[in-house]
Formats: structure tokens, C-alpha cells, sequence
């Protein structure tokens, strides 16, 4: 099996970061996770790059053309696919352009519906009766690229915030190493 080169692009925890690097070992999974990019010094997934050897760039973000950097690095690394676990920077479209490669994300809600931030507390607040999560290809506007794969559960009446966070990201688990599957199956 053919292992594409990926990057994985983060910001905080990293627990989608940690699971598709378990993944990724698998001998039929399409991915080998080549490079971590991350925009938060303290961010705690930082630490699953170092655990399993693999390179990471912390980038700030603050400096001018930080996104050609990453590019450089990508080239560098002949990287064929970006997930952005968790990465909370909206990258340009100067950025999508360049890449040219596939890119997606994985959202905590049943896009189209919430888009954005503070996903759990507005659902709660809408009383929605379902949720999930959602792996999209990324393109110019926000959490709205061609949809991949989609899971959801439904929402129990006792659910807070922190409950429908553990319930959506459970399903992440599953969602984004289907959808990376799904991406390269054809190709
Ligand atoms: C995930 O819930 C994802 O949906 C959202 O950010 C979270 C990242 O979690 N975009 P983690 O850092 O992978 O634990």
C-alpha cells in the first residue's frame, strides 16, 4: 500500500492528532503522517509529534508570510494531504491556492448547520434534537467545502456542554480516518 504524505494541522489537544497516528500505523490505512503544524506553543497534542518521532513546526502566526513557511515545508516534505484537527486559524485562500493538494477538516456539528464557534452551546440553545460531526474538504469559505463523511447521535435531554463534546468527539474517532479513506479511494 501506497502511503500518502500528510500533515496534520492543530491547535490545542490533539486527541485526533493521537488517533490518526494510531491509525496511520495500520498497514492498510492510505496515510503516513509526516508533519505536525502547530499555531500554539502550549498546545498539549504537541507532545503525541514528539512521542512518536515525527516532525512538528510551531508557527507563529504573527509574522508576516507564516503561511509560505508552512508552504515551504510542505513542498519540502511532498505532503498530499492536510487534516486540520482542531486547528483553529482560518487558513487564506492565497494558502488553498498554493497547496493545491487536498485539504480537510473535521468539524464538531452537522454542517451546514453551525458553522464556526462555540458549536455545543449554540445546539444546546436551539434545542436541536441531533448532532455529530462532519469531515469537509476545505475551500474559501468557512466550514462549507464538499461534505465527506457525516455521524451523528442524538442528543439526550440531560446533555450539557461537555457532554455533547465527549459524544461528538467519540464519533470523530471514527469519521475522520473514514473520510481519509474515502478521499484516496479513488485515486
Ligand atoms: C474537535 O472536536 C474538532 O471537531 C474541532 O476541534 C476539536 C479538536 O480536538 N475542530 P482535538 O484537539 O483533536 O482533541
Amino acid at each position: 500500500m501506497v502511503k500518502r504524505n500528510t500533515c496534520i494541522f492543530i491547535s490545542g489537544k490533539g486527541s485526533n492528532l493521537k488517533n490518526l497516528i494510531n491509525k496511520s500505523r495500520e498497514y492498510n490505512f492510505p496515510i503516513k503522517v509526516k508533519l505536525v503544524i502547530c499555531d500554539n506553543i502550549e498546545a498539549k497534542g504537541i507532545m503525541y509529534a514528539k512521542k512518536n518521532s515525527i516532525p512538528y513546526l510551531i508557527i507563529n502566526t504573527k509574522i508576516r508570510n507564516f503561511e509560505n513557511k508552512i508552504i515551504n515545508e510542505l513542498l519540502k516534505r511532498k505532503i498530499s494531504l492536510i487534516c486540520l484537527a482542531g486547528y483553529m486559524k482560518i487558513i487564506s485562500k492565497k494558502f488553498i491556492q498554493s497547496f493545491k493538494r487536498k485539504i480537510i477538516n473535521i468539524h464538531p456539528s452537522l454542517l451546514p448547520k453551525f458553522k464556526g464557534l462555540n458549536t455545543f452551546a449554540r445546539i444546546l440553545k436551539e434545542k436541536e434534537v441531533k448532532t455529530g460531526c462532519t469531515v469537509h474538504f476545505v475551500n474559501e469559505k468557512l466550514d462549507s467545502g464538499r461534505i465527506i463523511v457525516q455521524k451523528k447521535f442524538y442528543i439526550d435531554k440531560n446533555d450539557n456542554i461537555l457532554d455533547l463534546k465527549n459524544k461528538t468527539q467519540k464519533l470523530e474517532y471514527i469519521a475522520f480516518p473514514e473520510a481519509i479513506i474515502k478521499v484516496f479511494r479513488n485515486s
